[in-house]
């Protein structure tokens, strides 16, 4: 007697399970370009779980579609986790041209931060825009993330930099989880930037943060994490260390924007707070990722930023995989250093820029993403148990992905069991 499903996937070229490694925890070292490849693979899911991966010939003599249930044949595909973005700052209101063409005329983006743009102008702008048309907008950029096979999108604030706008930013953060069929991971990041009422006393700003505007973003119960941008010229990794410390005793998990642009030592930071993860790290020095690889912090590496900064040195990949750091890679989707939704593209760079493997860029984008937002015993992996959060793309091979740069060749895409778009078509995206 076959068990009844509600989702067959069956007959998959390679089904790319990238299981956990044994004892659970981040992927690293060599185990990270092991992706646990079957083919002609197949996968059971019952409702929002899967439940069993393997063979088809054995998955088809176990399991069959129930009445109201589905089979996707998956002949000349691969099927591979839906991506986890674990760095993004989708919910903004309003893009920055202007100051990409200035920086294509040679002024610095910290440059253009000094001058009272960057972060800051799309600060004013977020101030001034109505709910709707935030909301409208990002859910938008949502939908091009999952077009392009993102199934779970962490989201920062940081775009309001006061109390009660930061709270604002968190609610309509969780407004897009219940809109959008992505699972969305909220990120409170009122360090983002010194706002400008505050340019002239930093530590008041940070004061706020710590004894105020943190632990009533928490008390809100929708962010898991408090991030900050550690950086030469806003916060110094003394600050960081409080605001993060002020996290930590309100329950929030750490992440730091961490040695991006100067090697400040946000890296050490992250291993001696027990960080989730340090991300960025264009700049991280020897000494920063053997803190990291002892303290086995996710580094969350986005290579999109430095390629859309103009910039040829990107994070050393290879010696942090060499250091058995566990290495993740995100969009960092946001309108200032990394207008992208593509993370495919990512993935390109991951592997074209800095020398990873096809194998060990998928685990970053998948397995390993899940780590660095401590979700990686739920999603990032098709193993039973796991959320039903999947992508089928039309392609022999999984190196199709960094192999066709820019582009999609997402077929079909599966979120929590529910297929959302089927045959490069979307259907009904937002709920
Ligand atoms: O990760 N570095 C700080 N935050 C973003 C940039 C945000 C912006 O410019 O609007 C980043 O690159
Ligand atoms: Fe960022």
């Amino acid at each position: 007697m076959k068990r009844q499903v509600s989702l067959l996937i069956t007959g998959a070229r390679q089904l790319v399970t990238v299981p956990p490694p044994p004892g659970g925890g981040p992927k690293c070292g060599e185990e990270m370009g092991r992706l646990g490849v079957i083919e002609e693979g197949a996968l059971a899911i019952e409702g929002a779980e899967i439940v069993a991966a393997g063979p088809s010939r054995e998955i088809r003599a176990a399991f069959a579609p129930g009445p109201e249930g589905l089979e996707i044949d998956a002949r000349d595909c691969v099927v591979l986790p839906a991506f986890v973005d674990p760095h993004t700052h989708v919910l903004f209101a309003g893009t920055r041209e202007w100051e990409f063409q200035l920086r294509l005329e040679g002024i610095s983006y910290m440059e253009i931060a000094a001058r009272g743009g960057g972060i800051r102008s799309s600060v004013r702008m977020f101030r001034e825009a109505e709910d709707a048309s935030i909301l409208a907008e990002s859910l938008e950029r949502l939908d091009r993330m999952v077009a392009y096979g993102a199934g779970t999108v962490e989201i920062k604030t940081g775009y309001a930099l006061d109390p009660e706008g930061e709270l604002r930013a968190l609610r309509l953060i969780a407004e897009l989880d219940r809109r959008h069929p992505v699972t969305v991971v909220p990120t409170y990041l009122g360090a983002h930037e010194i706002p400008d009422e505050y340019r002239g006393d930093v530590e008041a700003y940070v004061r706020l943060l710590t004894e105020r505007m943190i632990p009533e973003a928490a008390a809100l119960g929708v962010a898991r994490c408090c991030d900050v941008f550690c950086e030469q010229g806003v916060f110094s990794v003394e600050q960081s260390r409080r605001i993060l410390k002020a996290g930590q005793r309100a329950g929030l998990a750490a992440k730091l924007h961490a040695d991006e642009i100067e090697p400040l030592g946000g890296a050490e930071l992250a291993a001696e707070l027990g960080a989730v993860s340090a991300d960025h790290l264009g700049r991280v020095s020897p000494k920063g990722i053997a803190a990291m690889a002892a303290a086995r912090v996710v580094a969350v590496l986005l290579p999109g930023t430095l390629f859309s900064l103009g910039r040829r040195e990107y994070a050393p990949a290879r010696a942090m995989i060499a250091a058995g750091v566990p290495v993740a890679l995100a969009t960092d989707c946001n309108p200032g250093s990394s207008m992208t939704d593509a993370m495919p593209w990512i993935i390109a760079l991951g592997c074209l820029a800095m020398q990873m493997t096809p194998g060990e860029a998928i685990t970053a984008a998948t397995y390993n993403a899940a780590a660095a937002l401590a979700l990686e015993a739920r999603c990032g992996s098709l193993t039973p148990g796991y959320r039903a959060d999947l992508q089928i793309i039309a392609a022999p091979s999984y190196a199709r992905l960094p192999y066709h740069v820019g582009s999609s060749d997402l077929r079909d895409l599966v979120l929590g069991g529910v297929p959302w778009i089927r045959d490069a078509r979307p259907g009904a995206l937002r709920l």
